[in-house]
């Protein structure tokens, strides 16, 4: 079987955008590869943050992932297994600047700290090492594939090209070639902005929280927005395009026919297919907040396993290490 990997940074609560753009194709995969899913705490240490908000949205982020149906055999929190800090010290040596600097989420993300800073802002140098680590996270498990949304594109190039840089040094086909996975994801975009992306950056009233509560779900719904008057002329405007994308993602396939075919005919009446968005979100999300609290119900055992799978999956990592310090000349750990 194939080898799987991929991570999300612990960033609070999950959104539908996030569910339909990765987390269901991780559940997916889970049947046909061999696949571990990280919280990538270390990750998230790279921008402004406070450490209590982190312990608690690294368990929060676990929680959600679980109750979406990700095993938890398959998932671990990144620095339960320190040995990707370690990894992403060798590999650096055959990183270089140059190609860290071209990063483009470096460079949107150290823009953003001088946006709001101004010129003096402490930009990390965990930021610019971020894909490093990034690679390190990849090339630990010898992934074959990784499912990630395009803009993780040049990260994966950069993981690739470490990969055969260290190879090639060390005279030795060590390290798997990762390959991306894009799976064919709607693209869901703001309800109160539909000409851009939804995201939480945005604001509370761009994103969907997927395991929020079935009320205000419908509200934010309810008040999306369909037609701003822009669209032209026989053709179906953005905040109307995505609700019907909702609809197709939630499978209530029966509603998206009979809704589209009144779009067709000219009779299709907002609040209907709002109303047909909201219970199908509503539909999808009540039996993942039961499984969220269940899970919560049951704090302590949940976190344990997550710990146990953590050290399991740390074993595979020492393995590695243990391979990779000998190839690059580092004395074996007694
Ligand atoms: N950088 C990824 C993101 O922001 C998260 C991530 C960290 C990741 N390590 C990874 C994704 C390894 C895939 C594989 O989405």
């Amino acid at each position: 079987m194939k080898n799987v990997l991929s991570a999300i940074q612990p960033t609070g609560d999950l959104h539908i955008g996030n569910y339909f753009g990765a987390v269901q194709n991780w559940v997916r995969l889970q049947e046909n590869y061999n696949c571990v899913y990280g919280v990538v705490d270390y990750h998230s240490m790279t921008m402004p943050y406070k450490a209590a908000s982190l312990l608690e949205n690294t368990w929060k982020m676990t929680f959600q992932l679980l109750a979406c149906g990700v095993k938890a055999e398959n998932m671990f929190i990144q620095s339960l297994v320190p040995e990707h800090a370690e990894l992403t010290w060798i590999l650096s040596t055959v990183t270089s600047y140059g190609e860290l600097a071209r990063m483009t989420q470096f460079k949107d993300k150290s823009k953003q700290l001088e946006d709001n800073e101004g010129k003096e802002a402490f930009v990390g140098a965990g930021l610019f090492f971020y894909p490093v680590l990034q690679a390190a996270d990849i090339l630990i498990y010898h992934a074959d594939y990784v499912p990630v949304g395009k803009d993780q594109e040049q990260h994966l190039e950069l993981s690739r090209n470490i990969a055969q840089r260290f190879n090639h040094q060390f005279g030795k086909e060590y390290f798997r070639h990762p390959e991306p996975l894009y799976t064919e994801t709607p693209k869901i975009l703001s309800p109160a902005d539909p000409t851009r992306k939804m995201s939480k950056s945005l604001g509370e009233k761009h994103y969907i929280n997927l395991l929020g509560d079935a009320d205000r779900v419908r509200k934010q719904i309810k008040s999306a927005v369909t037609d701003t008057g822009d669209t032209p002329a026989g053709q179906m405007s953005a905040g109307v395009q995505n609700l019907f994308e909702i609809l197709r993602a939630c499978k209530h396939m029966d509603a998206y026919d009979s809704l589209m075919a009144d779009y067709s005919a000219g009779a299709l009446k907002y609040s209907a297919l709002k109303e047909g968005v909201a219970d199908a979100l509503v539909d999808l999300i009540n039996p993942m907040r039961e499984n969220y609290e269940a899970l919560l119900a049951d704090k302590r055992r949940v976190r344990d396993s997550i710990k146990d799978s953590s050290a399991a999956v740390r074993q595979r990592a020492q393995q590695t290490l243990r391979e990779v310090r000998e190839l690059v000349g580092l004395p074996a750990v007694k």
